[in-house]
């Protein structure tokens, strides 16, 4: 899948979050946003997604080459794209496992419940995630850590062709950023077309998946591009000299 994004303008009530962002991210490839509380990372994510928030004022998203501007979230899950909330939400009474399975039929699979449960018994422990997740509702009483790790399961599940991943690193432990890590990109390894947009503001799990590409994102527009070195700037010099142009 290629998915990008052209002068892409958005607000959120009324008020402009997104000025005019350009991206393009090409099958298989890693990329990373960085920049600023507030400066729109999550808005970006969600306007992919087609957060029923979010409001494209102009611009435009083209999935291999289509726009998917009138596709409901649902539609463009069913593209192959994919978004771990940067704060994943409670939903009571829904079972865990029951919506995962649910979420993979929609796409099309055909599995018994019995079958599927086998199936990600496997990633359920390479995510070290403990057997007693299986009976309880979706994220309901789920650690920060833990519904982060849920994410990546239902990642794994899914298959995406395209998974953005916001702050996947947040409040993890720091055993838990190498698993996930680790499954992350096990993931990557096992369809070499898996593209990936990571935002986080720590260079530490970028130290376990390596980005392709970096963008530093300030006031709703991309303010810098580059590869790995750019992370090694940011750390040393903050976001200032982005900030005062
Ligand atoms: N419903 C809303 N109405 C108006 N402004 C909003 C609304 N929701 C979010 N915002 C504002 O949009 C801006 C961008 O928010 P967003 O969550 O995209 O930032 P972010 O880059 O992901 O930040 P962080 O790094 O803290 O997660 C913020 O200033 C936020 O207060
Ligand atoms: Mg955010």
């Amino acid at each position: 899948m290629i998915l990008e994004i052209k002068d892409l303008h958005v607000s959120l009530e009324d008020k402009e979050i997104i000025k005019g962002l350009n991206l393009k991210i090409n099958e298989g490839e890693v990329h990373v946003i960085m920049g600023p509380n507030g400066s729109g990372k999550s808005t970006l994510a969600k306007s992919i997604m087609g957060h029923p928030h979010v409001h494209i004022t102009s611009g435009d998203i083209l999935v291999d080459g289509k726009s998917i501007r009138e596709l409901k979230t649902d539609e463009r899950a069913k593209l192959g794209l994919f978004l771990q909330f940067q704060n994943p939400v409670e939903v009571e009474g829904v079972g865990f496992i029951n919506f995962l399975h649910a979420a993979k039929q929609s796409m099309g699979d055909e599995s018994s419940t019995k079958d599927f449960m086998k199936g990600i018994k496997d990633n359920i422990s390479n995510l070290k995630m403990g057997e007693n997740f299986i009976g309880r509702s979706l994220n309901q009483g789920f650690s920060g850590g833990e519904k982060k790790k849920a994410e990546i399961l239902q990642m794994a599940v899914l298959k995406p062709k395209m998974s953005i991943l916001d702050e996947p690193d947040s409040g993890l432990d720091i055993d838990a950023i190498k698993v996930v890590s680790e499954n992350v990109n096990k993931f990557l390894e096992g369809d070499k077309a898996r593209s990936l947009l990571i935002i986080t503001h720590y260079s530490r799990i970028l130290s376990f998946i390596k980005p392709d590409f970096v963008h530093v994102m300030v006031n709703g527009k991309v303010v810098a591009e580059g590869k790995e070195e750019l992370i090694e700037k940011l750390e040393r010099e903050g976001y200032d000299s982005y900030l005062k142009e």
